[in-house]
């Protein structure tokens, strides 16, 4: 087998710096297998971080899926093929019924990027409304709308002109916040916009569940100021949060587009753009057009991942094994101060870390030596948020009790060393 030490010069010699290896000391990783990943040592991960890999790793049916597929036929959406209508009237099927036009592209970044462009021809204005701390994408006009990113390294520090930035509600650290009111004088005083783009529940910012209300409130003062309101879904969709499909379901809200990714194809390239009719026809004339995006394998690892879900009743199992998550996590907390809160829904939880409850004074060296800890004994977790301080927990929705069970005793012991 190829050395660990060979394949790290290879990569020095070939791969930008700018592209960093997860979880620290680097794994060398030769096979997936449902919620375990194994390294060339033989050492089995248990993965808590992989929200790509929804329906887990190598999930046979959809191995089988692509793999018949791409035997038989794998083309371009100009021609008319039934892989293609069935998967986008599968889709649709699970949204509000006005949202049942679908682009299908290739990846979260491309999406939110058409989602954008649709917003700003439908509404004939400019300007964009992001939630601080949000990443959305890695092409050059996502960077502008990733506070994420322009206040992170390498970044310029401040939005463009064009970006407006509403603080996080974070109702751990700014309790007595007026949420509402702070979006809707936020979103009025950026003037007339073309959107705001939003997770349902947000992620890189720290595994924050939006307060209630507050999507409801995003709609209609996004569309005040002549904007639409994006709904990304990239990271929490498809049944992640347990009690519904797409995470924008636990608000009364209705988005004007919802951005689909990551678990979307269980790991193949693929992302969906869903609107109405009337904002999918916005573009006037001009064509739209995607090499691959909802070629018939896509198609077909799509709906495989659709069947796993629902054969599988992947959203009920979300729903219980979050709450046995939600509920060893609460015991722990009990006992460890470190842990300041634990929250989320389903099987989308952060864990922030703090070094005093009175003072909210992140612990983010804790947080990481945590995580470290967690990994020596097998378990994959990695940190996130604007203070590092928030162990994620997104694991492929394939988990056991027994996977719940012993990450729950793992984490004990990390956090009485530390
Ligand atoms: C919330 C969110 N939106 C969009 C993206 C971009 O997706 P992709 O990396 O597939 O381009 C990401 C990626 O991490 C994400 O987390």
């Amino acid at each position: 087998m190829v050395k660990l030490e060979s394949l790290l010069e290879a990569r020095n010699r070939h791969i930008s710096q700018a592209l960093s290896i997860a979880h620290g000391t680097p794994l060398h990783i030769v096979r997936g297998e449902m919620q375990y990943l194994h390294a060339s040592d033989g050492t089995r991960y248990l993965d808590l971080v992989n929200n790509v890999s929804h329906v887990g790793h190598c999930n046979p049916l959809v191995v089988e899926a692509g793999q018949r597929q791409m035997s038989l036929l794998n083309t371009n959406s100009r021609y008319v093929y039934s892989g293609l209508t069935e998967y986008l009237s599968r889709l649709a099927g699970t949204l509000p019924g006005e949202l049942c036009v679908g682009f299908m592209v290739n990846s979260g970044s491309e999406a939110n990027e058409l989602a954008v462009r649709l917003a700003r021809a439908y509404s004939g204005n400019h300007d964009m409304v992001v939630i601080e701390g949000a990443y959305h994408g890695h092409t050059g006009m996502l960077i502008d709308l990733s506070p994420y990113k322009f206040r992170g390294p390498g970044g310029k520090g401040e939005p463009e002109p064009w970006v407006h930035v509403i603080p996080i509600p974070d109702v751990y650290r700014r309790n007595d916040s007026e949420f509402n009111k702070e979006l809707r004088e936020g979103i009025s005083e950026a003037g007339p916009v073309a959107g705001l783009l939003i997770e349902s529940m947000l992620s890189c910012a720290g595994q924050v569940p939006l307060p209630s209300g507050y999507l409801d409130e995003a709609a209609s003062a996004v569309r005040g100021a002549g904007g639409l309101l994006i709904a990304d879904e990239v990271q929490v969709g498809f049944g992640r949060v347990g009690s519904h499909m797409w995470a924008f379901q636990e608000s009364g809200a209705v988005p004007d587009i919802v951005v689909m990714g990551k678990p979307i194809g269980n790991g193949h390239p693929m992302a969906a753009v869903f609107t109405t009719p009337e904002i999918a026809s916005s573009f006037d004339g001009m064509e739209f057009f995607s090499t691959f995006g909802g070629n018939p394998v896509s198609c077909a690892i799509g709906s495989a991942v659709m069947d796993v879900i629902e054969r599988d009743g992947l959203m009920k199992r979300a729903s219980e094994l979050g709450h046995r998550f939600r509920d060893g996590l609460e015991s722990l907390k009990e006992s460890h101060e470190l842990i300041g809160d634990v929250r989320g829904r389903g099987l989308f939880l952060g864990i922030e870390m703090v070094r005093d409850r009175g003072t909210l004074e992140p612990a983010s060296k804790e947080a990481s030596a945590v995580v470290d800890s967690m990994r020596e004994r097998g378990v994959l977790l990695s940190t996130d948020g604007p203070l590092h301080n928030v162990i994620k927990i997104k694991p492929p929705m394939v988990l056991s009790e027994e996977d719940v069970d012993e990450t729950l005793s793992k984490l004990g012991l990390c956090l009485s060393e530390i």
